[in-house]
């Protein structure tokens, strides 16, 4: 790089680029590949043919020229007697009355049942995204939001999948996924995850995320309770290639309802471009299709949000808009969301965070489709947006907000007693199955380790040939209930048994139902969402609103940096009223009412002793004689420093406040004036009160001084700012309307400053 001269780069440009978000990718749009988040030239126009109470036009097309994905949504997903009347309405006017309170949610969910793909895009197009974010308030299914966790590791390791289901659970969780790296271990991991989510609070759903007939087989032996492995996409050249059908997924949906097993379908924007079959259309479009497509399988939910393919529309202009809008648009079709934030979705904390809102503010039914609740390594759906390590960012935004992000905080002991639990019941159920043990080391591990790394390594052909044989030899849910009741574990036996008995009776196959405590379970049918405006819908219950703001690290101020009982004799001892000095050498150090009394240190943590002596040697440095005074009829450091000096021989006196902040101050000043002012107290050393001292008294000379250096610390404030606040209170609180006293320190004190 050149010193002079034209090439020389900006150094602000060159330190941005550094940042996180500039190792995101980012391009223009291409919309004949379907590289375009709405709005591609090559999208249909909406419109609507029925004849004799059958589709025979949709979006442009005449049912001789429908493809597969066309047949399917005009006879499944199209309500054909609203139709004319709901496709002949403005589109603008549906938008406004999306986010018109006094519009109910199902009027709403009427209209839009009898939507095309290209109309319901239309609409959610005119919508900028606070709007959509009122819109998904209101549209969601379910009143009361709630969220999934992820729980898998690297080692595949059962111990540790135990203690993380149940801590999840713990946490808040109502639904738990694992998935697996060896497919072999599904069944294995299926248990494991299982004991865990029962453990504790438990009360979760639980899924093994693998190919479907084991995922089938997994869910008829009662080892998963739910399914969302189902995907769909928005042409048909994408579903072959997934060798798939909107029919065949349907007829796989039902097979999982038929054994009470609830079932989500997994769509999103972005997967068509990604295998290349976009056919030139926008992502919105082709995601309105997959969502017609789902609710005509007669799937009660969806997770969607672009999931796995999150980063292809964040690279694209409106692409976390179109996130949001394809969500709004499941909730517009009545079906239960489960809105992705699963996938990594940017690098930069800021942009995820963002993104995260859109969601989080109005509230889905699962907030995340999947919350990384161990640390991202051990992540093996590859993504983890937000982790183990940001939970307790997660649990403050919902305190900051007031907002039930479906999380709570826990404290350490919960989370180790649940661990220990779950672990101590999985080594119990592997030792009656007759699986390959489970030591006391690995419960040890499993119950403190951050990740699958901590864990002791297990032999990995017994723990697959284990896992084939329970599916040989179907042990499933029964076989481990027994299994745990014969080992005392009745309360985690008692509650899979009742979760168990639920799918008999098909109880959470309701739309977005969850379990609640006691094998109750909330959907939107028994809490359907009544959102009409300010005051109705979802509320913060007092006993929820108490759990969101107990977060562990909030302390109580009435605490914060107080002493009780007397100051140490040995330290400061009050000697008479403090009168006018004529001594030209005298100096004042005028201290503050709480100084080496209620309070006996500064914010930065200096014993005010030591801050005196470092004071009283400065002063004395110089040869002048330094007076002690302590002021009770005022908290203000300007106005302390200003009683000072009215009494001090030379006319100067520094001012200190207990909680470090100091001022010099000189007679003849106004108050609030001063020769020297010292507001961010954690700055301020030992030394630096020394330097205050020494310059005190060359004012006191008049010397010339060069003021004392203060260094910049901009996070200070932030630091600082509560104890700083509480401290002063302290302080203020101890005012009183009496004249100043002389204080004499102790000559020990003096003499180790
Ligand atoms: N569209 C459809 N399916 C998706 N999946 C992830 N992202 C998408 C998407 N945008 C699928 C995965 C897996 C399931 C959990 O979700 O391929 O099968
Ligand atoms: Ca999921």
């Amino acid at each position: 790089m050149r010193e002079h001269g034209f090439n020389m780069r900006s150094k602000r440009f060159a330190a941005r680029a550094g940042r996180e978000i500039n190792y995101d990718s980012f391009i223009t749009e291409w919309p004949e590949t379907g590289l375009v988040v709405i709005d591609s030239p090559g999208d249909p126009r909406p419109s609507i043919g029925i004849e004799a109470g059958r589709v025979v036009e949709m979006d442009g097309r005449r049912e001789s020229e429908f493809d597969m994905l066309d047949r399917f949504i005009a006879r499944h997903a199209i309500d054909v007697k609203c139709a004319e009347r709901s496709m002949a309405m403005d589109g603008l006017g549906i938008a406004r009355m999306l986010v018109d309170i006094h519009v109910p949610r199902e009027a709403l969910v009427r209209i839009f049942a009898a939507l095309t793909p290209a109309k319901i895009v239309e609409v959610v197009g005119k919508l900028n995204v606070v709007e959509m974010m009122m819109a998904l308030m209101k549209m969601r299914a379910r009143r009361t939001p709630s969220n999934q966790a992820h729980v898998t590791n690297k080692r595949e390791h059962p111990a540790l999948l135990a203690a993380d289901a149940a801590e999840a659970v713990e946490r808040g969780f109502s639904e738990l996924e694992t998935t697996v790296g060896i497919s072999r271990y599904a069944p294995l991991n299926a248990l494991a995850v299982l004991i865990g989510s029962q453990t504790g609070r438990g009360t979760a759903l639980t899924q093994c995320a693998v190919e479907e007939s084991l995922g089938l087989r997994l869910a008829f032996l009662g080892l998963t309770t739910y399914a969302e492995t189902l995907s769909v996409y928005g042409t048909e050249r994408a579903f072959r290639d997934g060798d798939d059908t909107p029919w065949s997924k349907a007829f796989l949906g039902s097979a999982y309802a038929s054994r009470g097993v609830k079932v989500r379908f997994t769509s999103g924007t972005g997967s068509e471009a990604l295998m290349g079959h976009a056919e030139g259309k926008s992502m919105l479009y082709l995601e309105a299709r997959c969502l017609k497509a789902i609710k005509g399988a007669g799937s009660q939910g969806v997770q969607n949000g672009s999931i796995s393919c999150i980063a292809l529309p964040e690279s694209l202009p409106g692409g976390v808009r179109g996130v949001m809008a394809e969500n709004l648009m499941a909730a517009l079709l009545d079906l239960e969301l489960a809105s992705g934030n699963d996938a990594m979705a940017s690098h930069s904390e800021i942009r995820k965070s963002a993104k995260l809102m859109l969601q989080f503010l109005p509230g889905a039914d699962f907030i995340f489709s999947g919350y990384s609740s161990m640390p991202r390594e051990d992540n093996l759906f590859g993504g983890g947006n937000f982790d183990a390590e940001d939970l307790d960012d997660y649990n403050v935004l919902q305190r900051d907000m007031q907002v039930d992000g479906g999380v709570r905080a826990i404290s350490e002991e919960q989370a180790l007693a649940v661990r220990r639990r779950a672990t101590e019941a999985t080594r119990a159920v592997f030792e009656e199955l007759g699986l390959p043990p489970v030591t006391a080391e690995e419960v040890e591990a499993a119950v403190h380790a951050r990740a699958s790394a901590d864990m002791p390594m297990r032999n990995v052909v017994a723990d697959l040939e284990a896992a084939d044989r329970l599916l040989r030899d179907g042990i499933g849910g029964v076989e481990l209930i027994r299994a745990l009741a014969r080992r005392g574990y009745a309360e985690i036996a008692g509650k899979i048994l009742t979760v168990q008995k639920l799918r008999l009776t098909g109880e959470y196959l309701q739309t977005s139902a969850v379990l609640l405590p006691g094998g109750r379970v909330l959907s939107a049918v028994n809490d359907a969402n009544d959102y009409g405006g300010p005051g109705t819908g979802y509320q913060l219950s007092a006993r929820r609103k108490a759990e969101i703001d107990a977060i562990p690290q909030a302390i109580d101020p009435r605490r914060v940096g107080q002493v009780s009982g007397p100051p140490p004799v040995d330290v400061l001892a009050p000697a008479g009223e403090a009168l006018p000095s004529g001594d030209p050498l005298d100096v004042v150090i005028a201290i503050g009412p709480a100084f080496g009394e209620r309070l006996r240190e500064t914010l930065l943590g200096l014993r005010h002793e030591e801050v005196l002596a470092a004071l009283i040697s400065g002063i004395e440095q110089e040869g002048m004689r330094p007076r002690v005074v302590k002021i009770h009829e005022t908290s203000d450091c300007g106005f302390i420093g200003h009683a000072g000096a009215q009494l001090s021989g030379s006319g100067i006196a520094v001012g200190v406040q207990s909680k470090g902040t100091t001022v010099i101050h000189r007679r003849g000043l106004e108050p609030l004036n001063n020769l020297e002012l010292f507001p961010q107290a954690p700055n301020l050393t030992l030394e630096s009160y020394r330097a205050i001292g020494h310059n005190a008294a060359c004012y006191a000379k008049g010397e010339p001084v060069l003021p004392v250096p203060v260094q910049i610390d901009n996070m200070a404030r932030l630091k600082y700012i509560v104890k700083t606040t509480l401290l002063h209170l302290c302080e203020t609180g101890c005012v009183r309307a009496v004249g100043a006293e002389q204080m004499v320190l102790n000559a020990r004190e003096r003499a180790a400053g």
